[in-house]
């Protein structure tokens, strides 16, 4: 358990664009920020980072939360997690409760604790590789062999697995970490005998990070040729928190550069990743050697629209891999290529060649990825009339998945003019093409829509009132309690985003000026008054909380952003959802009164009626709500004469004070 007062120096330090920033572009606007939402398929940026609130808040689909939030559910964070990812980033010692022992530790959640096992297998190898003499004279000199520094064998984390039947698995147990556990990680093989045995023994370790840094999985590459098992890479088996189609290689090492250059290139392997780094190229990713997911694309799409895929110059390779880019083109991705001389792959020429050559190289060398492949499936078809109409026919496949119309008509045009055709000619073709597959797509959403959607909605369920519970008039008393729920949220709501703005109080004398006094104080004191009272707790403890708040901080959005990230999550999650992002009042509120919101601001009169309307409708919603309880009441047949009385003539009470309120309600709304 993290201390509370460590959580609270955290949640003091953090700033939401620097948290969401890590993982998404994101692009100034205002006093806000704004980027590709994560949590759906964004094309444009809806989603809204707002520093003077500490929320981000998509405006299309459903999410918003405060940083925390933020990477439990983009970076699948548990809290505790989410708490220790913050303090490392804003360099915020961390206080426990009491220390954990590592037992303890397993207890937490089975993500949590397969990430721990990871951590503890790749600390097993780094000291392998540089403790022990096998690992010395095996891992670390092939590692130095291949010319890693060792600086980037640190920083990848690179280890050895020693080569006997069961080193690691038999540490791992020593240390209390579960069977199950190392089994379910790939890390231990289980014989027919019931023998375990580490399946990556005599192999170089490659931990694979997420996002976020954390080792997710791990690659091991053989050493020997000779040996038994021809397998060149074991690789992590999916499991809860290895999803090979969600992963790419060198992620958590390349996001800043990715960023800073608005660029991605795309490799192989590990060892090319690698390689790159040590030139001093750092924004390079790889796919492990199949073609990318979608997920892996998203990955990149957060981060950048350009993405750059080194080939090596084998020509059959080249062919295969081509067709997976035209996903990339529907994705809104520009693609570009870069071709290596035959036989390098990013790895080999980066070790031949000095830093500046072979940046150089891949400035120089980097073609439109469309232009590319027209160039290259030109040069196989040479003259042969049917192969070049195949071809352009393939061409023109690729060009409808661009997304831009005007790029997609620059293309036509490079098109034409490469192989000599009627542009016309070309459009026609590619409008079929399109046409196609927008039936096609058509098709799928509608697939989705029956199936029911992914996206679901979260629906705000107010409190159960624990007043009245009535079976011969349930519509009424559900609406109106609705109601009440909703003049209490307005109040709450009030406050929260005006309650430093000044307005007039009520004249106790003709004669005096009317003096100027805050909204929240306003409200506090007009509840007094009337004696009204909360009747959903959530929305009472807000107001509490508010209150408290407002009395030593001065700053409006510094009262917010407690509110954003305070620690209980339905208060936390109650605010984000409701404030707006820009100041101003809510469109619930401007769909109900009918104001015109951006004069709100300086307008003194109109917030002025605004406060005056919240609490009579608050007032009103009371009374309907108390009448509805006489009205239980008077339904129990076994009611006292003397009871039934009392209570009718409470009804009449409360259903005149209703009509003097609806009169007042009514001038206030009307004027
Ligand atoms: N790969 C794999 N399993 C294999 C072969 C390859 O998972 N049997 C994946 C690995 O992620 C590897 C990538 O495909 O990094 C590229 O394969 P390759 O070029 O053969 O390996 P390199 O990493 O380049 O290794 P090396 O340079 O040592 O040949
Ligand atoms: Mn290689």
């Amino acid at each position: 358990m993290i201390k509370q007062k460590s959580i609270d120096s955290v949640m003091a330090a953090v700033r939401i664009e620097e948290v969401v920033g890590d993982f998404i572009s994101l692009r100034k606007q205002g006093q806000d920020f704004v980027g590709i939402c994560p949590f759906h398929d964004d094309k444009n940026p809806s989603l809204h980072v707002s520093p003077r609130l500490g929320i981000y808040k998509c405006f299309v689909c459903d999410a918003a939360g405060n940083p925390v939030k933020f990477l439990m559910e983009h970076e699948k964070m548990s809290y505790p997690e989410a708490i220790e990812y913050l303090a490392k980033k804003y360099g915020i010692p961390l206080e426990y409760e009491r220390n954990e022992s590592d037992e303890e530790r397993q207890q937490r959640t089975l993500r949590e604790s397969l990430l721990i096992v990871n951590e503890f297998a790749q600390k097993f190898f780094v000291s392998q590789l540089r403790n022990t003499e096998e690992g010395k004279l095996m891992g670390m000199s092939y590692l130095k062999e291949r010319g890693f520094k060792d600086a980037t064998i640190d920083k990848f984390g690179l280890g050895y697995c020693p080569d006997g039947w069961d080193n690691f698995t038999k540490a791992a147990l020593e240390k209390g970490y579960k069977e199950e556990y190392l089994i379910e990680l790939g890390l231990t093989g289980k014989s027919q005998s019931g023998k375990l045995y580490d399946i990556y023994r005599g192999r170089v370790i490659f931990p694979i990070h997420n996002d976020a840094g954390k080792i997710i999985g791990f690659g091991g590459r053989i050493l020997k040729k000779d040996g038994k098992d021809p397998r060149k890479y074991v690789n992590s088996r999916e499991n809860t928190i290895y999803h090979k189609s969600d992963t790419l290689y060198g992620i958590y090492f390349a996001k800043n550069a990715i960023h800073k250059q608005q660029n991605v290139y795309l490799v192989e392997g590990y060892t090319d990743v690698i390689s790159m780094h040590e030139s001093g190229v750092e924004n390079v990713v790889a796919s492990s050697g199949t073609s990318l997911t979608q997920g892996q694309i998203r990955m990149i799409t957060k981060r950048t629209q350009n993405i750059t895929v080194l080939y090596d110059g084998d020509m059959a390779g080249i062919k295969a891999s081509m067709r997976g880019i035209d996903m990339l083109l529907e994705q809104g991705l520009k693609i570009r290529v870069c071709l290596l001389p035959d036989g390098e792959d990013p790895d080999s020429f980066a070790k031949k060649h000095r830093d500046s050559e072979l940046q150089d190289y891949l400035a120089k060398e980097s073609k439109d990825f469309l232009l590319f492949k027209s160039d290259i499936l030109s040069k196989e078809a040479g003259n042969d009339p049917l192969k070049r109409a195949d071809m352009v026919k393939e061409i023109l496949k690729s060009i409808s998945c661009v997304k831009d119309n005007i790029e997609r008509a620059f293309y036509v045009k490079e098109c034409a003019k490469m192989f000599d055709l009627s542009e016309d000619d070309l459009n026609l073709n590619l409008r079929r093409l399109v046409w196609e597959k927008a039936k096609g797509q058509s098709r799928t959403v509608q697939q989705q829509q029956q199936t029911g959607g992914s996206g679901t909605v979260t629906v705000e369920q107010p409190e159960t009132p624990g007043i009245i519970e009535t079976k011969k008039h349930p519509e009424i008393t559900q609406q109106t309690t609705d109601l009440l729920y909703e003049a209490e949220k307005d109040l709450v709501l009030l406050v929260l985003n005006y309650g430093n703005y000044l307005i007039y109080g009520a004249n106790q004398n003709e004669e005096e000026a009317p003096k100027e006094l805050r909204v929240d104080q306003y409200v506090c004191n007009e509840m007094m008054k009337e004696d009204i009272r909360f009747h959903y707790p959530m929305l009472e403890r807000i107001f509490n909380m508010y209150a408290e708040w407002a009395a030593y901080i001065g700053n409006q959005d510094q009262i917010i952003r407690n509110f954003t990230l305070c620690d209980d999550p339905q208060i936390s999650e109650f605010v984000i959802r409701n404030i707006p992002v820009e100041p101003r009042f809510s469109e619930h509120w401007q769909k109900k009164y009918d104001i015109h919101t951006h004069t709100t601001r300086n307008n003194l009169r109109i917030l002025q009626n605004q406060v005056q309307n919240i609490l009579l409708l608050l007032k009103l919603r009371i009374l309907e709500n108390d009448a509805n309880t006489i009205r239980k009441i008077l339904d129990n047949k076994n009611l006292a004469e003397e009871d039934m009385g009392l209570a009718l003539g409470q009804l009449n009470k409360i259903l005149q004070l209703k009509k003097i309120i609806s009169k007042r309600l009514n001038r206030v709304v009307s004027r």
